[in-house]
């Protein structure tokens, strides 16, 4: 939805000890492929567990609007009857994807190679968003893209009516662009190559492998090369979602963070392209415990075990941040707490999420009493053990930022607000439930 209704101020004070069991909902970015591939696959997939965030409810809502059946039978069960690859109908709305760059980027990918029209939108953050980025080498395939300046939303994609197979280097680390251009080969003729000098998220690979289109990735001399056959059937699958490792890092977090704590996070996902965060905190002395390690849903997990730890620290290495990228907000707060300086380089990506994530989070930790330093590309937060708090922090439609904040406010000495925590409800709607469940002091206002 780009409607966006009025701001809902949050509010979190000094919590006493988190404790109890913390189920984390579905995985956001597998939530998004899911739909995706079964709208293009030829019948029925199934799936479990689906993310009923916003972001992934109006990624639904574009697959029907492209001609899918998408049904909701239960909480998180839900059915999609797909068209199968090149079967979608041109739409006969704008696609509204709301605050999703994942929803907008890979729905545009999946269109591109169609011989159809679709205008795409989205709320007042997407619409800040560069979408160069996808249009760029879609129209290496022939797509056709009409946007505001700057290749903004709203914007208009005239599908490739022949498209030809592309080869295509990923000028910057990003799952989005990836997936976007693999899509886009789906239905294209011969083989569509994508390279990644850095690699990220491969859930868009693995899931494509299990529809059954025929792809291949190997280690080239500028990095990881990845070759899909395109114009392939893909058959309709039953995918059970694994939980989100990032929404499971807010949880995670405040029992780090909040003195007596210790919480028992089941079934989040180890994909090795997603744990950064997870090293990172071992790194800095966290007292984690992977329990029942085992695979679900074609992925990795493991239950977490988290108590209060003393932390310390670190310089994160710049080549990890592919696989903690939206984790540098949530790790801002916990370098707050721990003693000594953390480093974070190489994350000028976080300029173009949700907001530009290096200058919310610098604003708000300044405000809460939080020694820093940044640059384009570097946030360095200065660790003292402890945190004033006593501020309100603009969260700018991010639901990571809002919930960043709100675990600080767990934690710090005085209450921390955010100016609204609507944004939430994009990714992790339960989230203030589970988290005053554990015990955390949250409340509106
Ligand atoms: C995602 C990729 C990342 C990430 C986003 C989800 C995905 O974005 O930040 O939350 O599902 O492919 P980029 O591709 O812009 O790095």
């Amino acid at each position: 939805m780009s409607g966006h209704g009025p701001a809902q101020p949050m509010t979190a004070r000094r919590s006493g000890p988190l404790k109890g069991r913390a189920e984390i909902p579905g995985d956001k970015s597998i939530s998004h492929r899911a739909l995706i591939l079964g709208a293009m696959a030829v019948g029925e997939t199934q799936i479990t567990g689906l993310l009923e965030g916003q972001d992934v409810l109006d990624t639904a809502k574009a697959m029907r609007a492209f001609g899918a059946e998408v049904i909701q039978h239960g909480p998180g069960a839900w059915s999609v009857h797909g068209v199968g690859v090149g079967g979608f109908a041109e739409p006969a709305e704008v696609i509204d994807c709301g605050n999703s760059g994942t929803g907008v980027r890979l729905v545009m990918g999946a269109m591109a190679t169609s011989p159809l029209t679709a205008t795409f939108t989205g709320d007042a953050s997407l619409r800040k968003r560069p979408m160069g980025r996808v249009t760029d080498p879609l129209a290496l395939f022939g797509t056709r893209a009409y946007g505001r300046k700057g290749g903004r939303l709203p914007m208009t994609l005239v599908g490739a009516a022949d498209p030809v197979p592309v080869r295509y280097t990923v000028p910057m680390p990003s799952a989005q662009v990836k997936s976007a251009v693999l899509l886009a080969g789906l239905n294209a003729p011969g083989q569509t190559v994508v390279i990644e000098r850095e690699a990220t998220r491969d859930h868009s690979e693995r899931m494509l492998r299990g529809f059954g289109a025929e792809l291949t990735v190997e280690a080239g001399p500028e990095g990881q090369i990845i070759t899909l056959t395109g114009q392939p059937e893909l058959r309709p699958q039953t995918v059970a979602v694994p939980r989100d490792p990032s929404s499971a890092a807010f949880p995670v977090c405040a029992a780090l963070i909040v003195e007596g704590s210790e919480i028992l996070v089941p079934g989040v996902s180890r994909n090795p392209t997603r744990d950064g965060l997870y090293v990172t905190l071992l790194e800095m002395g966290a007292d984690i415990a992977f329990e029942n390690e085992r695979e679900e849903g074609g992925e990795p997990v493991a239950d977490l075990r988290v108590r209060a730890s003393a932390l310390t620290g670190v310089e994160v290495p710049p080549e990890r941040a592919p696989s903690m990228i939206d984790e540098y907000p949530i790790l801002s707060v916990v370098a707050a707490f721990a003693e000594g300086s953390t480093v974070m380089r190489g994350v000028k990506e976080l300029r173009v999420k949700e907001s530009d994530r290096i200058d919310a989070m610098a604003r708000g930790l300044e405000a809460c009493g939080v020694r820093l330093e940044e640059d384009e590309d570097t946030l360095i937060v200065h660790g003292m053990g402890r945190v004033p708090g006593g501020a309100t922090c603009a969260t700018h439609l991010d639901h990571r930022i809002a919930m960043s904040f709100l675990v600080l406010g767990m934690a710090a000495e005085a209450p921390v607000t955010v100016d609204d925590g609507s944004p939430i409800a994009t990714s992790f709607p339960a989230f203030t439930d589970l988290m005053a469940g554990l015990g955390a002091d949250l409340a509106a206002g």
